[in-house]
């Protein structure tokens, strides 16, 4: 019995938490077998990373540091929670996976993006989504959202705008290269956020049975 593992991806305030978590609910309400983790995150020592991770104190962290740091909290995760999860049969809803490290810390960070590959290969065991959704939104559009909200911003989040775009860049270079372009589903943040859940449901629904 094998599972399925649904991965969402987008820049700071794409709105692709909302998103994971709306199919997780709608999954669960609909009695399927889901789980949701969230990237980096979800164990008890990957959560501990994440607070190192993020914590804008940490302004010295160099960027291989930066790299090693968000692996070492997705593998922990990969083995104690979503390998289990799969091999029971579990519908894996993950809020980011390692997309988002060739996005951050290759595009962004602009770290080789041979290595960064082969890494995530190696810390996932080479786990690879069946699905992966990419929340597109500009970088403007998001902070502004923020702001709206009233929030304050984490080590990453308050990085340069040009930081900003280059992750952006590197998702929607990612998501439509010829080796990838399959596993991505592109969808437009600036959609209202139920508009952009329907699509969410009808691509899973082509891939799961939820009558
Ligand atoms: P979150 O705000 O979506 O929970 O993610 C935390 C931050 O970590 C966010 O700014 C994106 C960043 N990040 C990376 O830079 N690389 C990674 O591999 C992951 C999973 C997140």
């Amino acid at each position: 019995m094998q599972g399925s593992l649904f991965t969402f991806e987008g820049i700071d305030f794409s709105g692709k938490s909302l998103q994971a978590k709306m199919l997780y609910d709608h999954l669960s309400a609909k009695g399927v077998p889901a789980v949701f983790f969230r990237e980096p995150g979800s164990t008890f020592i990957s959560e501990k990373i994440r607070a190192i991770l993020l914590d804008r104190q940490h302004e010295k962290m160099t960027a291989p540091a930066e790299l090693l740091l968000y692996s070492a909290a997705r593998t922990q995760m990969v083995s104690e929670e979503i390998l289990p999860s799969l091999e029971t049969g579990k519908v894996v809803i993950c809020d980011r996976f390692y997309d988002s490290t060739t996005a951050y810390q290759g595009h962004g960070r602009e770290i080789d993006l041979d290595f960064v590959n082969r890494l995530n290969t190696f810390v996932t065991y080479a786990t690879r989504p069946n699905l992966t959704f990419l929340i597109d939104l500009d970088p403007e559009t998001a902070l502004t959202r923020n702001k709206n909200n009233g929030g304050t911003l984490d080590r990453l989040e308050q990085e340069k705008a040009e930081f900003h775009h280059r992750v952006r860049d590197g998702y929607l270079a990612l998501a439509s290269s010829s080796d990838e372009r399959d596993r991505f589903l592109i969808l437009d943040g600036k959609k209202p956020i139920e508009a952009i859940h329907q699509e969410v449901l009808a691509a899973i629904k082509q891939r799961l049975d939820l009558s």
